[in-house]
Order: C-alpha cells, then structure tokens, then sequence
C-alpha cells in the first residue's frame, strides 16, 4: 500500500482549525500525562537504560589545560589494569566536541578548551573504567588561551558572518536619539549559563555489520541523525537513533556530544555494544553553554513616553569558528515601537567550550535587559510601566513593516495586573516593610519568536479501531506523547487507551524535534494532516462527506447510519501519512507568542537576601493544547527565569579556561526552597496564521520576562538597581536602605 501524505504549506490562514470539529473532548482538557505511570514506576527507559547483553562501559578522557598541544599520551598502565579493554585515543573519527548538526575534523593533538574531549577508555565495568581513566598519562604543551571576553575586548568582531539573525537597522538611531526629549542608555551583563538537563548526556552504540542503532539522549533526531552519519563517515541508512525518552534537554541535546560518536567508535573497535554517560561534572566542558553578553540599550522618547529610538547592542562570545551567535536582542525586534532602531550583535572569540542554545536562546537573555530597561525608563518618565508599555504598543511589526499574525499583549497585560491585584503596587521604592523585609513588585513583557519546522508523522488505523501513531519527535518531558494522544483521539474519535504515540526512532517520518518552542506545533500539526486524510477514507466508506461524518468512542456516525471503526474497516488497516512546512505566511506575517509577568519579592534589608513571594504570567501562545502540560511548562519556565535572575552563573577560572562551577552545589538552579507560588494563564485563543491547529509555542515564551519582573520587583522593594545578573545578595547590599 504505497502511502498518501496529506502535505499543507502553510502559505494562507487556515479557514478551519483541525481540532474544530472533533467530538471526543480530549483536546483542551487537562489531562494526566499518558506516560506518567511509565515514569514513575522506571518503566520508561532513558538511554543508558537500555538493556543491552555483552555490553561495555565508556569513559570520556578529557583534556586538563585550556589551550595548547598534546606532546603524547601513555595509556599503556591504563591498558594493562584490571578490566579495561580498549583505550582509543588515536582514531581518525575521534571527534574534538559537540557537533550541533555538523562532523567535526579531528583537531588532536590540538587543545582547543579546557574539558575538550581526547579519547574514551572502555572497560567490563563502569567502576573498572572511571578507576582506570585517571591512569591514562596526558603529557601537554600549554599555551596561552583567551578566557575572558573583557579582556580581549578590543578583538571585537563585528557582524560576524554567520549569526541566527542578522544586525538589523531601520532609520537613524543617533539622530533620532539626538531628537528625542529623554534618552535612556545602560550597559547590562549576564553571565554564562549551563543548560543542566538531570538525565545525563548519555549513549548506547550497538553495531550489526555495517548498521549502527545508537540509544542517545537527544532533542533533535533529524538534525542528530546528520551529524553522526558525517561524523561516522556512515550512509545515513545505516545509522537508526533511539531516543524514546528524554530526561531534559533545555537545549544541550539539541546538538550530539562526542559521547555519542565514542560509543561508536568504540563499539566498532572493540566488536561490542558500548555505554557512556557523561559525568556531572564532565557535562560543563562536554556539553555547550550560553556564552556571557554584555548589552548596551539605548532607548529615546519624547517627555510622555513615546518611543521615537531603540537600539539593543549585544557583545556575545564564542569559540573560533561556530556559526551559533546568541542573537541576543531578536525579542526586541518587533516588541515597542518607535521608528529608528538598531539591533546588533558583535563577538569576542574565546578558548573556551563552544556556546549554543540554552533554555530561550536570545530572549532569556534578551528581555532580561531590555525589560529592566522598560522599567528604568518608565520610573524616569513618571510612568506606570504597564501605562508606559501599552503608549508604545505597535500596531504592526515596526522593524519588519509586516502584520502580526496575532498579538492579544495588551490583553496579557489587563488580565495579569487584575490578577496580580498590580494597584496595589506602590511605586515608591523602599516604603513597603515586612519586619526587616523591603517588599516590592515588578512586571515585564514577554515575547517569543514563534517557529513552523518541516513535521512529518505516519498515522495508521488498526483493523480493530485503534489508531497508532508514528513520529521521531522527542518528548523531552514537556508532555509530546500525550498531546499527540490528544490530537489523534479527537480527531479519530478515540478515547486515548486506543492511541497509541511512537516517537524518537529516526525509521519513523521525521520531525521537527523538541527545540525552539516548536515542537508542539509542527508535530501535531502533521499528527492532524495525517488523521485529516484517514478521516475522508473513513467518510468516503460511509458514503458521506468529511463534513458529514462525526467520530466518537470508536464509532462512526454519518447520515443517520452509526458503524463502529472495526466493522467500518472490514478487516483493513488505513495508513496516512501527514506533512507540515512553512509557506508565505513565515515571511508575510510577524508571528510570536506574548506575555505579561508578574512578581512580588521581598529583599532583606539586613542580609540583601531576594526571595520571590509570587509569580504570575498571563500568556498569548495560540491554541492550548493540553492545560495541564502547558500550564506545567509556564511553571516551569517562570522558574528557569527566576533562577537567571536570582542564581544561575557559570564561572570561567580566567587563568586555566575551565568552568570551576562544574556541579549542581557550584552552579545554582533554582531548587523548591527557592520557588514561590506560582500562577500561569493562559488567553487560549488560535492563531490560524500559525499552523493548521493555531497553536504556538509555550516553554521559553514563559522563561522570557519573569527575570526582568523580579529584577523590577526588587528594585521596587529595595531602590537598588543592579545591571549585573544574577541579582545576588553582594550586588544589593551596598545600596540598601537603613533598616
Ligand atoms: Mo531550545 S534551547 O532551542 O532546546
């Protein structure tokens, strides 16, 4: 049966939305995770899990300098001890870092950064080979590296040429700054941060002749399966990756770690299957960070708030040679209007890991800054800042000149200060006392790009009624299984026990893969177009049209005849394929999601201690899908933002380029002792530019925002107005108000 694939480009709004018409009343509904029960019984198995008979345990050897050459390497006392059966540090594949979706030469003897990968030792046990590693003798020759990026500050290169998003400029920024009544102009900067996902960086490579099956812990298979074929030197036809179950990515496992091109390396070597995990504290150095930034924002206005300049200047680092520039200022392109604006990014190139993307690559970063500038600027001007914010609210994009799709922020903002009870703000700093507590509240806008990628998944209907679907999308915790249950049961009018989701195995119809905020979207949406085709074989075995025929509990009903699925199919299975991909309406229409942020803190006025008392965020992202996952996912990403603006910071040992914060007591996540309550909302209105189910993206939507708020928060409790993040205690203390 050769498959038809129900393709739509999405080049016009959709008149329909898919989800309309269902009768099973599952989508929407906040519903249990439908592996939840996997889960909490161990029964879902993460890479290194997999069983696996005969196999092997690997080690990453590591290199101990930041930049230099290796004179050589002894590993015959390691060799010789008990148990190891392979140390590799001399292969031609043998891969130097990370490759986000390209191979890597082989750069040995060459040290490029601190923690690079070197080589894997393999041993019968995991004990056997982490005790026989440390035998392995690295003889280097050190040279001087660049670990800091003010110190090399005048290196800067300008438009560098390979960025996610190019500089943009629209207008005169310095005249119109000349011409503007009040201009506000800071320097922030924010550090690096490490995306640390709780399951390890992990994989299993499994040889059968020439085919290699890799269990590995990934985000994006399609891109994944690219990058090891290349770096493998394999026909992609014979490399299959299994990632079924994902333990966290927060955009680490968006690319593939050398671990995962060791293990098969090695396995093919040794003629047996290989683990490795990634240490903890081997996961700073193995594993990409987001660089630093240092960010200048220049904002002019006239004297009642309207914007007439605005410019976001970004300085990034990066390792020589790696297209990925943190595009730092993307969630200012289209947020306020005002004519003239400039939004550039420049980099200093470092010795360090390469940087990629981490948790809202560009806006995490991004809105931290431009929102506490909103905020500085709305107090200079003697304005509410919601007030300030909603004066300067475009009525199309005012970089592009292009229409939103849709953009309900004004709303987000109305409906969160109701709320948060926001009149109750004081907007004096420093008066609000709870015993030696400075109490305060902040807001701030949230906004993220909103991304269609190319989805395609299978969807075949069993003879019995049962509908299975088939995808290499990811779910990396964030609730895909259960979400394209949702969307395949409404749609086939099948109560969720009779869907069944198969995802991460690259035999299946590729996806877009969990990053970026789109996977949701795109592999649902091709979810829908593949149950849409079965749909009209179904109507058309009832002689009815689509329109005509309503599914529901596994039954059939169309002009007044009701058959149930298996007696409609008379033993058949029907199969479809269905396949989304962006058109015109990418370029035509500016699509993002939207929010408001709201945050309560109170600094101690002995200590300068911040804790946050309460979040609120009201979101604008299309269609939701699933209340309870989506709201899971604005908790969640509410807390990332709390933890960028309050605890997260990697630090660079400027002498040895090493990042000395290599475990989660040295490099602070927000933990449950650091969380308050927190409220999500969601408006929960489609966007039928989008995609065909009008849904956009959640996570880092919510992640975007919930700094700058508690950094406004605290400056409205305190009167201090730090411009370094995190917000720690030592940046507050020197300018507290008298207990
Ligand atoms: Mo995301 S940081 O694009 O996984």
């Amino acid at each position: 049966m050769s498959e038809v694939d129900n393709r739509l480009v999405m080049d016009q709004p959709v008149e329909r939305n898919l989800l309309d018409r269902g009768k099973q009343g599952v989508v929407g509904k906040g519903l249990d995770r439908v592996d939840g029960p996997l889960k909490v019984t161990g029964r879902a198995r993460y890479s290194y899990e997999e069983p696996v008979e005969n196999v092997a345990y690997g080690i990453v050897l590591t290199s101990e300098i930041g930049h230099g050459r290796i004179a050589g390497i002894d590993a015959e006392t390691a060799r010789a001890a008990p148990g190891v059966i392979a140390v590799i540090v001399d292969h031609p594949l043998l891969p130097s870092d990370g490759a986000s979706g390209t191979a890597l030469p082989r750069t040995l003897p060459q040290i490029e950064n601190y923690g690079q990968a070197i080589g894997i030792l393999v041993a019968e046990t995991l004990e056997a080979a982490r005790s026989a590693a440390h035998l392995v003798r690295v003889e280097y020759r050190p040279e001087p590296g660049r670990f800091d990026m003010m110190a090399h500050i005048d290196e800067l290169e300008h438009e560098p040429p390979t960025r996610l998003v190019p500089d943009q400029h629209k207008g005169d920024l310095d005249a119109a700054l000349a011409e503007s009544a009040i201009v506000f102009d800071a320097t922030y900067t924010t550090p690096f941060h490490l995306p640390v996902a709780l399951e390890p960086h992990a994989a299993i490579a499994i040889w059968t002749g020439d085919k290699v099956e890799i269990h590995s812990s990934l985000q994006l298979l399609k891109g994944s399966l690219a990058a090891i074929s290349a770096s493998l030197q394999l026909d992609p036809a014979n490399v299959r990756i299994l990632s079924p179950y994902i333990g966290g990515g927060f955009g680490g496992k968006t690319g593939v770690g050398p671990e995962t091109v060791l293990a098969a390396i090695a396995a093919r070597e040794i003629g047996r299957p290989v683990k490795v995990a990634v240490t903890r504290r081997q996961t700073a150095h193995l594993v990409h960070h987001r660089c630093d930034t240092r960010q200048r924002i220049r904002i002019g206005c006239t004297a009642d708030g309207n914007i007439l300049a605005i410019g976001h200047e970004s300085i990034v680092t990066q390792k020589k040679d790696r297209i990925f520039i943190e595009p730092v200022s993307i969630g200012s392109f289209g947020l306020y209007a005002g004519d003239a604006r400039r939004f550039t990014q420049s980099v200093v190139r470092l010795d360090l890991p390469q940087a990629s993307a981490v948790r809202a690559p560009g806006e995490a970063v991004g809105m931290l800054t431009l929102e506490t500038a909103m905020d500085e600027l709305a107090e200079q001007l003697g304005l509410d800042p919601i007030e300030f914010r909603k004066r300067n609210e475009p009525a199309q994009n005012p970089l592009r000149g292009v229409p939103f799709s849709t953009r309900r922020l004004i709303e987000c903002y109305d409906e969160g200060a109701r709320r948060f009870g926001w009149d109750q703000r004081n907007p004096v700093p420093g008066e609000t006392r709870d015993g030696e507590w400075l109490v305060g509240m902040g807001m701030a806008a949230a906004v993220r790009n909103n991304l269609l990628v190319e989805s395609q998944a299978r969807v075949r209907l069993t003879p019995e009624g049962r509908a299975i679907v088939e995808t290499d999308m990811t779910d990396i915790g964030t609730g895909t299984y259960t979400i394209l249950a949702q969307i395949a049961g409404e749609m086939l009018g099948l109560p969720l026990d009779r869907v069944e989701i198969r995802l991460g195995d690259t035999d299946f119809p590729h996806a877009a893969g969990s990053g970026g905020s789109f996977g949701a979207a795109a592999s649902g949406s091709s979810v829908a177009l593949a149950c849409e085709e079965i749909i009209g074989r179904l109507a058309a075995l009832m002689d009815a049209t689509p329109e005509q025929l309503t599914l529901q509990d596994g039954i059939a009903t169309a002009r007044n005849r009701r058959k149930p699925l298996a007696e409609l199919l008379d033993g058949k299975a029907m199969e479809a394929l269905g396949t989304i991909q962006q058109g015109k309406n990418g370029q035509a229409f500016s699509q993002a999601s939207y929010g408001a942020q709201f945050a309560e803190v109170a600094v101690n006025g002995v200590t300068g201690e911040t804790r946050v008392r309460r979040l609120l965020g009201v979101f604008d992202c299309g269609r939701i899908l699933n209340a309870k996952t989506a709201r899971s996912q604005a908790v969640g990403g509410m807390i990332w933002g709390l933890s960028y603006a309050l605890h997260e910071e990697a630090v660079v040992d400027t002498r040895s380029g090493a990042f000395v914060t290599r475990d989660l007591a040295e490099y602070h996540v927000a933990a449950n002792a650091d969380v308050p309550q927190i409220e999500a909302y969601f408006l929960d209105a489609t966007d039928p530019y989008a995609n065909p189910l009008g849904v956009k993206g959640i996570g880092e939507l919510t992640v975007g925002g919930t700094g700058a708020a508690i950094a406004n928060a605290i400056y409205n409790a305190c009167g201090v107005r730090a411009r370094e993040f995190p917000l720690t205690l030592d940046r507050l203390l020197q300018g507290l108000p008298p207990v």
